[in-house]
């Protein structure tokens, strides 16, 4: 794998005023540089150079595991988000909420409520499992590629990701990724991979 942290896909104030430029300095910049760092380190010179990010997560553990992973949770994360983003979607992913959900006010309710309930640091997900769309929480680097389950869309839930715009209110911060950053379009990308 190359090590290189990927460009955000917008600029870091593009998401103001939901997610702060400041937050998204101290985000990409210390902490994604910082695991991208950190797992350079750690694989130079040995077999896993050679592997892709996702093979590296498959067949890792400790603080190869902890730093790939993140490496990739962030990416992940960066493109769920859009300036102007978020509210309700349409086409393929509308009808699966449906499908799954019941409708798009319940999957708001649990995609909150699994994020507000994961103790500690970690992400929210709303993942692919056959015909199903559910919501999942990973404790701290874990992430759903290790559950077989095909990630669509994710909230970084750790405190670095969000006390900077709204201290410790975790629940308020998911509500406002809801309803002003998640780029559905990158959602409705993921489905069409997995089908
Ligand atoms: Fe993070």
């Amino acid at each position: 794998m190359k090590f290189e942290l990927p460009a955000l896909p917008y600029k870091k104030d593009a998401l103001e005023p939901h997610m702060s430029k400041e937050t998204l300095e101290y985000h990409y910049d210390k902490h994604h540089r910082g695991y991208l760092k950190k797992l350079a380190g750690l694989i130079e010179g040995k077999p896993e150079g050679e592997k892709s990010l996702e093979d590296i997560i498959r067949s890792s553990d400790g603080g190869v595991f902890n730093n790939a992973a993140q490496v990739w949770n962030h990416t992940f994360f960066w493109n769920s988000m859009e300036p102007k983003g978020g509210g309700q979607p349409g086409g393929d992913v509308a009808r699966r909420i449906k499908d799954s959900f019941g409708s798009y006010e319940k999957f708001h309710e649990a995609f909150t409520s699994t994020g507000s309930s994961r103790f500690g640091s970690g992400y929210v997900w709303l993942v692919r499992d056959g015909d199903r769309i559910r919501c999942l929480s990973t404790l701290n680097a874990e992430n759903p590629l290790l559950q077989r389950s095909t990630p669509l869309l994710t909230c970084d839930v750790w405190e670095h990701a969000y006390y900077l715009d709204h201290r410790n209110e975790r629940a308020k911060y998911l509500d406002v990724f809801l309803r002003h950053l998640v780029n559905w379009d990158f959602v409705a990308e993921q489905l069409k991979k997995a089908a």
